[in-house]
């Protein structure tokens, strides 16, 4: 397959009704999406991006009451936190109704579902009758795309056209937050700190899975992650050949490690410029080949903490589910 990268709304709305997959721009990173109540077009996303079919996927919206079709409640904390948050980087999973079908939520009886905050996209989803569900667009287990380009790169040959909105504002996904026996659970970490939502809806507790599958929990070595092996931790180069290392700091390079094998995240020490520069970083030390990357552990506040868990989860070996 051709793939194609542009600007054209009516083109990746064309291909959408037909049932094809197409690429898609949000503040968080791209998105791999088709109509997410067209039971083959959501086949589809899973085989292009080798997902497990138990990994269910979010579904997005252009408004609230679009959206409203599709849960069996809207309680009054997800009001809340869609009021202050939607458009923008959050994830509600709320109890499900039929209109979805099982394959998007791999069976289980909510589903998650958010408005991104993308001009571009909102135009296409207004102008859709259907809602698209869409995952993040990498293959399984790498990092998520933050530009057309990182797409393109990975799944050029699969789709037809990748709708190119720019870099992602945001860069890291969205925060999801569910409700399980009356209290309230953040499910990953991302794009909204928790703090912002604590001080809507009070305190929450964290259940960053291994799997989001209760069947299968843990089950999934993460391969989330650059093939480069990854450690994380506070950075000491002593003991390295520096011409053959790379390096991920939060806002001071590191002395005699060549400039070109640096991301320094955020010079002004900004945990929303770190985020946004994280994965394209990741991606352009990957490229360079080298035997290892060192990255730093950003301070535990803010997006800082979203940041801490994806490089936790591009570390070598450790155990969990890509995000
Ligand atoms: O920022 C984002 O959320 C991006 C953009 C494209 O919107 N999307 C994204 O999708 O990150 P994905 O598929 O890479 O991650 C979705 C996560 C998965 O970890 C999945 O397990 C969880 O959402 N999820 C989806 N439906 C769920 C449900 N009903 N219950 C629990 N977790 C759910
Ligand atoms: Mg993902």
């Amino acid at each position: 397959m051709i793939v194609e990268i542009g600007k054209d709304i009516a083109k990746a709305r064309a291909l959408l009704e037909r049932g094809l997959v197409v690429a898609i721009p949000t503040e968080t990173v791209y998105g791999l999406a088709a109509n997410a109540i067209d039971e083959d077009a959501v086949i589809r996303i899973f085989e292009i991006k080798r997902r497990p079919r138990f990994d269910p996927l979010i579904v997005h919206g252009a408004s609230r009451e679009q959206l409203s079709n599709y849960v069996a409640a809207f309680p009054e904390w997800a009001v809340t936190l869609a009021d202050r948050f939607w458009p923008g980087p959050l994830t509600l999973v709320l109890p499900k109704r039929e209109t979805i079908p099982d394959i998007v939520t791999s069976g289980l009886d909510s589903v998650a579902i958010r408005i991104p905050n993308h001009e571009m996209t909102l135009d296409l989803l207004s102008q859709l009758d259907f809602p698209l569900a869409a995952p993040s667009a990498n293959p399984f287990g790498y990092v998520s795309p933050t530009s057309a380009h990182h797409v393109f790169d990975q799944l050029g040959g699969e789709i037809p056209y990748i709708l190119d909105g720019g870099e992602c504002a945001v860069g890291v996904e969205s925060t999801i937050v569910t409700e399980q026996e009356g209290e309230l659970v953040v499910l990953r970490l991302g794009g909204v700190a928790i703090e912002e939502i604590e001080s809507l809806v009070g305190p929450v507790r964290l259940q960053i899975q291994a799997s989001s599958n209760p069947l299968a929990p843990g089950s999934l070595q993460s391969h989330y992650a650059p093939r480069t092996p990854l450690t994380l931790g506070p950075i000491d180069v002593s003991q390295y050949d520096l011409e053959r290392i790379g390096v991920i700091t939060f806002h001071t390079q590191i002395a005699g490690v060549p400039a070109r094998h640096q991301i320094v995240l955020s010079p002004e020490g900004d945990l929303r410029t770190a985020a946004k520069h994280l994965f394209g970083g990741i991606r352009y030390l990957d490229s360079l080949g080298l035997p290892l990357i060192l990255a730093e552990e950003l301070p535990e506040i803010g997006l800082g903490r979203a940041i801490n868990d994806r490089l936790r989860r591009a570390a070598a070996s450790i155990v969990g589910k890509p995000v």
